[in-house]
């Protein structure tokens, strides 16, 4: 199939609300005592999953022209479920209201949808059986479970094994209904958005610095939050998609305001520049704990580059759009590590080889590293309809390289996953181009 030309992209854009962030404002709004008013939120599949479990948990949350509203009962406040707690596609979802209920002597049964059924939940319900709670899995490691939360909770010393913001969330809301001391130690620093979330609402615990990176963690519970209004910075990783498509397309200029500037989410940005892109990053304003800020993005010749594993924490979400800013760049992109990538909404090695294939770009790939050989000056064509495998981060990355692509992109999902985490994407993209 034809298509028209792009010329280049440019303009403006405010991207949405941020989804990590989102859902935890949600939980902890709920956790918290009084009124909380939420402002850009994102209103996407996967949050609305987690507003839809915590209103089945008997949590008020209404939207308000563009607020939501959530009227919070505390850290022991979830009352009994009457139905399956279902989490959809999402990840973040089922780690962190598990750990949420763990606390609360209600029994739940968590659900999802395929790709979530076969995503691994022991690496959370190990702790939190230590903790106290009893839970039921499917094949000793998926949903659909069953968690009966405990009256006695203990105070614990957790270690986490794998560098992983959901286990770690997952304990801190546990631990925030705890009496007494519990620990965490995170050997490698992941992304902080619920302890900068806790130190906005002024919850007081300790958070340590180690020498590995990492970090230690001190609750002393229980907690009594008090409800605070929060604001929801753009999304990076949704940046991400824009900022790819503006460095691969020739005179493209744009601009993209609002987005967290949390240092445990723009690595990306940081291995763009490695590789040649011209993307300046300006700081503004400060709002409910985060860095917010305006990305500037100008059309970049790339070159390849080795990305080291031990990054991979730091790009978890976004190798699938690095990947597409490799095959643009000159010489080879070796991404290292990626192990994780093999437990997201798809096995994302695996899907962005695939997609990479289907535009007749080389990959190579050992064990969980990706080689993929950059050819900027070769057309780029998409020769098959491409295999999402429903995961939102490769029909996204699709449809960018789809911008520079000689004929229309199919995508086997048409581009539904989309909704998961960037439903306006196409709009936004479409304000971007210029024909
Ligand atoms: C997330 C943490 C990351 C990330 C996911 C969102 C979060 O997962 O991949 O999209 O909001 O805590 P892990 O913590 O499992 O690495």
């Amino acid at each position: 199939m034809t298509k028209q030309k792009i010329k280049k992209l440019s303009g403006t854009l405010k991207i949405l609300g941020d989804k990590s962030i989102s859902h935890r404002a949600l939980i902890l709004a709920s956790i918290s005592i009084g009124k909380s008013k939420i402002t850009n939120l994102l209103e996407s599949e996967d949050t609305m999953n987690t507003i839809n479990i915590l209103k089945d948990l008997g949590i008020k949350i209404v939207k308000q022209a563009n607020k939501w509203i959530v009227y919070g009962h505390g850290t022991n406040g979830f009352s009994q479920p009457k139905k399956a707690l279902d989490c959809g596609n999402s990840g973040t979802t089922a780690r962190l209201m598990l750990g949420a209920v763990s606390t609360n002597p209600i029994f739940c049964t968590f659900i999802g949808d395929n790709s979530l059924s076969r995503r691994p939940m022991r690496r959370i319900t190990n702790y939190l059986e230590k903790i106290g709670c009893k839970i039921n899995l499917t094949n000793k490691e998926n949903l659909p479970l069953t968690i009966k939360g405990s009256q006695l909770n203990l105070p614990l010393t957790h270690e986490i094994s794998k560098p992983s913001a959901q286990i770690k969330s997952a304990i801190i809301l546990a631990a925030l209904n705890i009496s007494g001391k519990t620990t965490i130690i995170e050997p490698k620093k992941t992304r902080n958005h619920t302890e900068l979330l806790l130190n906005y609402l002024k919850v007081k615990y300790k958070n340590q610095k180690l020498n590995s990176n990492g970090r230690k963690l001190i609750f002393n519970g229980p907690y009594e939050i008090r409800a605070k209004n929060i604001y929801v910075p753009g999304d990076p990783s949704s940046a991400a998609f824009i900022v790819v498509g503006a460095l691969i397309t020739p005179n493209s200029k744009i601009k993209l305001l609002n987005v967290s500037l949390n240092k445990t989410r723009i690595a990306y940005l940081s291995i763009l520049k490695k590789m040649g892109g011209k993307i300046n990053i300006k700081k503004t304003k400060n709002r409910s704990g985060e860095q917010l800020g305006t990305i500037t993005v100008f059309a970049s010749s790339l070159k390849g580059l080795t990305i080291p594993a031990k990054l991979s924490p730091y790009l978890i979400d976004e190798y699938p759009i690095l990947s597409i800013a490799a095959s643009q760049a000159k010489g080879i992109t070796h991404m290292k590590g990626l192990d994780e990538l093999r437990h997201k909404e798809s096995d994302r090695i695996k899907s962005i080889d695939g997609m990479l294939k289907s535009f007749g770009i080389k990959t190579k790939i050992t064990k969980n590293d990706i080689k993929i050989y950059g050819s900027p000056s070769k057309k780029v064509k998409c020769n098959r309809t491409i295999k999402v495998y429903s995961d939102h981060r490769i029909a996204l990355s699709a449809s960018i390289l789809g911008i520079i692509s000689s004929n229309s992109v199919k995508l086997d999902d048409d581009g539904k996953s989309m909704a998961t985490s960037y439903p306006n994407f196409r709009n936004d993209l479409q304000k971007l181009i210029m024909n």
